[in-house]
């Protein structure tokens, strides 16, 4: 097994005077190890102080997405050996306010891209619910469609892909669409094409996006972002008919 050196960027913006550097770390590689397990061992024995996150360790929550060796991806889910090189470099996720270290808090933005595009079914009547209705029924390909964009675990790898988002801090992104996506697929979420026009059609919105496809290039989920987009553009161009 190889030795492995790690570069780990430190910072935290907490402490006074403390100021971003990259610090070096030597590990044995052991098998099957991932940056998960490597970033808890240097935790334990070599930097207490360490800041990183995980949850699920199975590719589930997001929480653990940080740019190793130069790409947005999830740390549980990437192993040590998927690189040829023995050095491997970790810096926190772009384009996301820095907790420390490793840490951002992507909780935030999230939340607050929910509020801004309205990413929950909108009915003016879903307080009448009556227990002894039935539910109304949904065709299974169309479920199917919702049920493809819900696998996003909102880790942020597409937000900090993305040159536009780079560039233009008020872009919803790729997560942006694939959040409102899903609800103007969904027949029980009553806003019409004009309602989603305002929050999407505009440059800050699909008209905004490039085609860089860094956000489907980086997406853990495979999400098919190119597609997605695509679809919103010819919705939102319809709409102004
Ligand atoms: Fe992560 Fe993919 Fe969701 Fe973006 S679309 S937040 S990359 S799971
Ligand atoms: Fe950005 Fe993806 Fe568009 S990387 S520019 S949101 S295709
Ligand atoms: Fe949950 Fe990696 S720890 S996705």
């Amino acid at each position: 097994m190889r030795k492995l050196v790690f570069h780990i960027f430190r910072y935290d913006p907490q402490l006074e005077g403390d100021k971003p550097r990259m610090q070096r770390f030597e590990l044995n590689e052991t098998e099957g190890m991932s940056i998960f397990i490597a970033l808890n061992k240097i935790r334990a024995e070599q930097a207490p102080d360490l800041k990183f996150d995980f949850v699920c360790r199975a590719g589930i929550c997001g929480s653990c997405a940080m740019v190793i060796n130069g790409m947005p991806t999830l740390a549980c889910r990437t192993l040590t050996s998927t690189f040829d090189t023995p050095e491997i470099t970790l810096h926190p996720l772009p384009g996301f306010e820095l907790i420390g270290d490793l840490s951002v808090n992507t909780g935030k933005f999230m939340r607050a891209l929910s509020e801004r595009v309205g990413s929950w079914i909108h009915d003016e009547n879903a307080n009448n619910i009556s227990i002894d209705k039935l539910e109304e029924r949904m065709e299974p390909a169309l479920a199917e469609q919702i049920y493809e964009l819900d696998r996003c675990i909102e880790c942020g790898c597409c937000v900090s892909a993305c040159a536009t988002k780079a560039m233009k801090e008020d872009f919803i992104g790729a997560v942006g669409m694939i959040k409102l996506g899903k609800f103007e697929l969904d027949p029980r979420d009553k806003r019409t094409s004009k309602d989603f026009y305002q929050v999407l059609g505009n440059e800050d919105g699909v008209f905004g996006c490039m085609t860089l496809l860094g956000c489907q290039d980086s997406c853990p989920k495979d999400l098919n972002h190119q597609t997605q987009i695509a679809y919103l553009r010819r919705k939102m161009l319809m709409a102004l008919n």
